[in-house]
């Protein structure tokens, strides 16, 4: 179940996911105004200052954007661990930046629940496991990314089928299905399963609007999901970036480039097994276009007839 309040403002079940050092004020801009959750991670803005002022930018943009539905909601990634110094600031610049929903990763949910939801923001908390979901539940989230195995960045390892229906069972917020789904059918398929909102993150690296440079998003393009390593080294937890791309640093770094602070991996290029469904670099209005297109075609594979028509 989504929000009465995003009734009408979402044109596909979709959040375009925060990446490091890939999603910006011009991603976040381009994804509301074409009807998709837009996010980033607060840490890619370099001070709450820029923070602020990239808030201040999207607010202004989407505010005065010509567009024949209201925008969809802007969402803020925030690191809750505690080597997160900047966390409490970069909090209350969501709040007075107008971001509808924060997304928790990397640690508990917990001491960010009360001092958001006063401020009648959404919490979405990541979780990787059932223990996971069920911690995140007590702390009172309003819904649950489930990273499953083959998510770009730092990765699940569940499966996204069974993951989805083990946790329909014990909690009915939203959920958010994360890792591997570039595509229209993978959209649909994510509310056949019972999740309410798709996350895609390596489809949007390869867009107009990213902040990647154009070698990383070259490389994305080019790779499949057998170019895809499952690693340790960028920062200590599991994550999925290009094989090339990690034996380069390790050529470089005679296998010792491992940092140890998760904040600071910035030029690390991550993606996910749904590489393979990323083969160009379009602008996010056309990418949705296509997405949705070809999300109603899953939804209606013989065109929009009724099944008593159809026999
Ligand atoms: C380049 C890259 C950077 C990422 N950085 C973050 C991040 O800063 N915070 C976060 O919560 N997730 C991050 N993720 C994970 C995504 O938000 C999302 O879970 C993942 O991309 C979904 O899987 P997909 O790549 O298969 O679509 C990152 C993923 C990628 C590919």
């Amino acid at each position: 179940m989504l929000p009465a309040a995003w009734d009408g403002r979402l044109r596909l079940p979709v959040i375009a996911a925060p990446m490091t050092a890939v999603s910006g004020p011009d991603l976040v801009i381009a994804a509301c105004a074409s009807g998709v959750i837009g996010s980033f991670p607060t840490h890619n803005a370099p001070s709450v200052e820029v923070l602020e002022q990239w808030l201040g930018r999207i607010r202004t943009e989407l505010g005065s954007a010509d567009l024949d539905r209201v925008p969809a909601p802007v969402a803020a990634n925030l690191i809750v661990h505690r080597s997160n110094a900047r966390r409490d600031a970069d909090l209350e610049a969501c709040v007075r930046g107008g971001v509808e929903l924060v997304i928790a990763s990397v640690g508990s949910p917990k001491d960010v629940v009360a001092p958001l939801h006063d401020a009648g923001v959404l919490v979405y908390a990541d979780v990787a496991s059932l223990r996971h979901v069920d911690l995140a539940s007590a702390a009172g989230v309003d819904g649950l990314v489930l990273l499953t195995a083959g998510a770009g960045g730092q990765t699940g390892w569940a499966n996204p089928f069974a993951f989805v229906r083990a946790v329909r069972e014990r909690y009915d917020g939203t959920i958010v299905l994360a890792g591997g789904i570039s595509d229209g059918a993978g959209i649909a398929a994510t509310e056949v399963l019972g999740a309410d909102l798709a996350y895609l993150g390596t489809r949007f690296i390869a867009t107009q609007e990213s902040l990647a440079s154009p070698e990383y998003r070259a490389a994305v393009v080019a790779a499949t999901l057998d170019d895809i390593t499952t690693s340790r080294q960028v920062s200590g937890l599991e994550a999925n970036v290009l094989t090339s791309w990690l034996q380069s640093r390790e050529a470089a770094s005679d296998g010792a480039f491992a940092q140890d602070r998760l904040l600071a991996a910035r030029d690390v290029w991550a993606a996910g097994h749904s590489v393979s469904g990323t083969d160009d670099v379009p602008a996010v209005a056309d990418l949705v276009d296509r997405l949705e297109k070809d999300y109603q075609s899953a939804r209606h594979p013989l065109g929009d007839v009724t099944a008593s028509e159809r026999y």
